[in-house]
């Protein structure tokens, strides 16, 4: 059982709380910490907001969304200790945990269907790190931190 920390902007609540639902189906702990209404909002702030709980320890793994899942990624990674893939396939989903040890997934709720985030949800976090040689390489990504 793992904490997943869930949220998203404007564009796609409903999905959001899908996943939510999903990932709360799967056994895990969910904190959605919103937006709850489909009003515009700036995705930067939603991204960090996850990215801080995540690096705080006080969730194992974040999932996010806006409608391509890049700019609430770039908000994520600009978090010290965030590794934030955007991820419209399994494959992708698995890697990203296997080899790049990533603890947030973000996902393009105007790009990738229901039905495939789902699957790149459960791919994601049924995945772990590998460790061994991808250990050292994330350790390279950690030190581009300073
Ligand atoms: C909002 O319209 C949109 O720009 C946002 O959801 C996201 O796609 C940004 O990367």
């Amino acid at each position: 059982v793992m904490r997943i920390i869930i949220s998203s902007d404007h564009a796609d609540i409903a999905l959001r709380q899908q996943v939510a639902a999903h990932v709360e189906a799967r056994g895990h702990t969910v904190t959605d910490i919103g937006p709850t209404t489909a009003e515009s909002t700036d995705y930067p702030k939603h991204g960090e907001a996850a990215a801080r709980q995540v690096v705080a320890g006080e969730a194992d793994l974040g999932i996010i969304m806006c409608g391509t899942g890049q700019g609430i990624m770039m908000a994520a990674n600009k978090v010290a200790g965030i590794r934030c893939g955007v991820c419209g396939d399994t494959f992708s989903a698995r890697m990203i945990r296997a080899h790049n040890n990533a603890n947030m997934l973000a996902l393009g709720a105007r790009v990738t269907g229901p039905a495939l985030v789902f699957d790149i949800v459960d791919a994601f976090l049924e995945t772990e790190f590998e460790g061994g040689r991808h250990g050292k390489r994330v350790d390279m990504i950690t030190a581009i931190e300073g």
